[in-house]
């Protein structure tokens, strides 16, 4: 099966104190506001038109995630796969204006997926002056899910998307698009909601600069630096405004060798066993990022 979307195109989440989380995005993040309403706000790091977007809620919670498709006609394509694969259209229509089109669907398991038509990008106006850290571009969410395996055939079925790793008990499991980075998307077990979302980093030198940033609002890395095994990218955590978590990220492995390759199966579920295979280098998760929880906005 043919990929259909290229990577995560962009997170909308509702937020009880927009203004904060701007502030936040901006001056941590190193995001810059692209587009502002009385009840919206969108960010990006990059010379795309949105990645990050706000809307002002009395709750705080993620809205729905949308998947960058490779062309108009692939969101086409996914939309006639999306009722057989056991999931139901809301709209025909991209929530975003920067988008052609788009189909927005709700899975069974209470996910608002949509898959849109690639973004507006500028590739020449990729950097901003920013105090923040400067994020290269949205890299990649964590959902969770009540049932892994049927969200993965769900995204596999509609969006083309490839398993390339799990956890034999699908506790965690990383699916890649047609961008070939080991994942843009992984599903975590549990109740529906946002596990995390990751900003690239440019160089391992900016942890330190986006680790000096935090210390000036009183915040501080739930997790890292350090280097995970499944993707082999860099990483460093923290707990946003709004309580959702953000990982910054780095140079993730990719997987050129599409029809040689075997998603790989992780067996050691436990400690000290799953230490190695779970991290190259750096501390093993804590317990506050295991038991992370940022809930999806219920479904209507
Ligand atoms: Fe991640």
């Amino acid at each position: 099966m043919d990929y259909l979307v290229n990577a995560i195109g962009h997170v909308q989440l509702n937020v009880v104190d927009v203004d904060a989380l701007v502030k936040e995005s901006t001056e941590i993040l190193g995001l810059h506001v692209t587009h502002q309403t009385d009840k919206e706000v969108w960010l990006s790091c990059s010379g795309r038109k949105a990645e990050l977007v706000l809307h002002e809620s009395d709750e705080n919670s993620v809205r729905s995630v949308g998947f960058d498709a490779v062309s108009k006609a692939a969101v086409a394509e996914a939309a006639s796969r999306v009722e057989d694969a056991g999931c139901r259209i809301v709209s025909n229509e991209p929530t975003l204006a920067c988008c052609e089109t788009g189909v927005v669907f709700h899975t069974p398991q209470g996910l608002q997926i949509e898959v849109h038509s690639p973004i507006e990008d500028d590739i020449y106006g990729r950097r901003h002056a920013s105090p923040g850290v400067g994020a290269l571009r949205l890299d990649h969410v964590n959902l969770t899910s009540p049932d892994p395996a049927e969200t993965r055939t769900q995204f596999e079925r509609i969006m083309g998307l490839r398993l390339s790793e799990r956890m034999v008990d699908d506790s965690l499991s990383w699916m890649r698009g047609a961008n070939r980075l080991h994942h843009c998307v992984g599903i975590v077990k549990g109740d529906v909601g946002l596990h995390h979302y990751s900003f690239e980093m440019g160089e391992f030198a900016d942890y330190c600069r986006l680790g000096d940033r935090l210390d000036t609002i009183e915040k501080n890395f739930i997790w890292g630096p350090g280097r995970h095994r499944p993707g082999d990218n860099t990483y460093a955590y923290f707990i946003n405004s709004c309580g959702a978590m953000v990982e910054c990220s780095g140079g993730m492995a990719m997987i050129l060798d599409d029809d040689r390759y075997e998603p790989n199966v992780i067996t050691a579920l436990k400690r000290p066993d799953n230490v190695r295979v779970m991290n190259v280098w750096g501390e093993p998760a804590p317990l506050v990022w295991r038991e992370h929880k940022f809930p999806w906005a219920k479904l209507v």
